[in-house]
C-alpha cells in the first residue's frame, strides 16, 4: 500500500500547524522524525480527531522523550493504568474530583516554569469535551521575542528571571511545601532561568516568562522596577501576538514545545464534562 505523505496545514497563527497523512497505527521512525521536524518548526501540532486509545498516546509520546511525571499526577490527577499520563478532568466520581482540575491552566504560562528542567513538550487529548468553552489558546515566546521593541529587548537580553516554586496559582502550597516564614518571595525556595532562553534544538531565542508575574522577579532588579519590567512583558507577550485558538473536538491532539510556547484553557461551564489526557516530555535545563 502506498503510504500517504505526511503534510503539515499551517494554521491561521504563527504557533500551529495541522498535520495530516499520519496514522497513528502505522507509522515508523521516518515519520517519526518528520513530525519532530515540524513540531520544531511550528511549536505546536494539531491532529485532528485521531481518536487513539491510551495505550497509543504513551507508545507514542514515547518517541519523544523520557516520560515526566507531573506533580498533579501524584495527587488527584492519576490515571488508573497508564502512570505516564496526567488526566485533567473536571469530572466528579463518588464525590471526588476524578483527574486534576482547578484552575492553574486557565491563565497563560508554560508547563512546570519552576522545575530545574522544565518539560521539552506535551501531548494533550481531548477524551470528552463540554458543548462549548474550554478553548486551549496558544501563542509563540520565539515571536513574542522576536517582536519587542528594541528597549524592551535590550533590558531583556541577558537577564535570568527567578521564580519562586512553594505556592502554586491558584494560592495553595505546592507539593511538599510548607508555609514560608518570610514575606519576600525571592526569601523562598525557587528556580532562576534565564529570561531569554535559547531553544536547544533550535538555537532560537524565546523570552521565558513561566507561568505567572506573581513569585517571580528578575534578578539583581528593584523589586518595583522588575514588576514594572514583568508587566511589560507579560502584556506584549499575551496582548500582541498571533494567537491560535484550539476548539475541541473528541479525539484532536495537541502537541506543543513547552521551550517556544505558551499556553491558557478558556473557561467552560461546570455542569458540563471536559476530559484531557495529558503525556509530558523531559527537557533541558534551560539556557
Ligand atoms: C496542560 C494545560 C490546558 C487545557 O495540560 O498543561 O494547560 O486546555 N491544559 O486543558
Ligand atoms: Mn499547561
Amino acid at each position: 500500500m502506498l503510504r500517504e505523505r505526511i503534510e503539515a496545514v499551517q494554521k491561521d497563527s504563527n504557533v500551529c500547524a495541522d498535520i495530516q497523512g499520519f496514522d497513528f497505527d502505522t507509522y515508523d521512525k521516518q515519520d517519526i522524525a518528520a513530525l519532530r521536524q515540524l513540531w520544531l518548526q511550528y511549536g505546536v501540532l494539531r491532529f485532528k480527531r485521531a481518536d487513539i486509545s491510551d495505550a497509543q498516546q504513551v507508545s507514542f509520546s514515547r518517541h519523544f522523550g523520557e516520560f515526566v511525571i507531573h506533580p498533579k499526577q501524584k495527587e488527584e490527577g492519576g490515571h488508573p493504568v497508564h502512570p505516564e499520563i496526567l488526566v485533567i478532568s473536571n469530572a466528579m466520581i463518588n464525590g471526588k474530583p476524578s483527574g486534576a482540575m482547578g484552575n492553574s491552566e486557565a491563565t497563560w504560562h508554560t508547563d512546570t516554569w519552576f522545575y530545574e528542567r522544565p518539560p521539552a513538550g506535551a501531548i494533550l487529548r481531548a477524551v470528552a469535551v463540554p458543548p462549548s468553552g474550554g478553548d486551549t489558546y496558544f501563542l509563540s515566546t520565539y515571536s513574542a521575542y522576536e517582536s519587542l521593541p528594541e528597549d524592551l529587548k535590550q533590558q531583556v537580553d541577558g537577564r535570568q528571571i527567578f521564580f519562586q516554586d512553594v505556592i502554586d496559582k491558584t494560592g495553595k502550597l505546592r507539593l511538599g511545601k510548607a508555609t514560608p516564614a518570610s514575606d519576600d518571595f525571592r526569601e523562598w525556595s525557587g528556580i532562576v532561568h534565564p529570561l531569554v532562553r535559547t531553544h536547544g534544538e533550535t538555537g532560537r531565542k524565546a523570552l521565558y516568562l513561566g507561568g505567572t508575574t506573581e513569585g517571580a522577579w528578575i534578578v539583581g532588579m528593584r523589586r518595583d522596577e522588575s514588576d514594572d519590567l514583568l508587566a511589560q512583558l507579560w502584556d506584549h507577550t499575551t496582548n500582541k501576538q498571533e494567537v491560535f485558538v484550539q476548539q475541541w473536538e473528541k479525539g484532536d491532539i495537541m502537541m506543543w514545545d513547552n521551550r517556544c510556547t505558551m499556553h491558557r484553557r478558556d473557561g467552560f461551564d461546570p455542569a458540563t464534562i471536559r476530559i484531557m489526557h495529558r503525556t509530558t516530555t523531559a527537557g533541558e535545563r534551560p539556557i
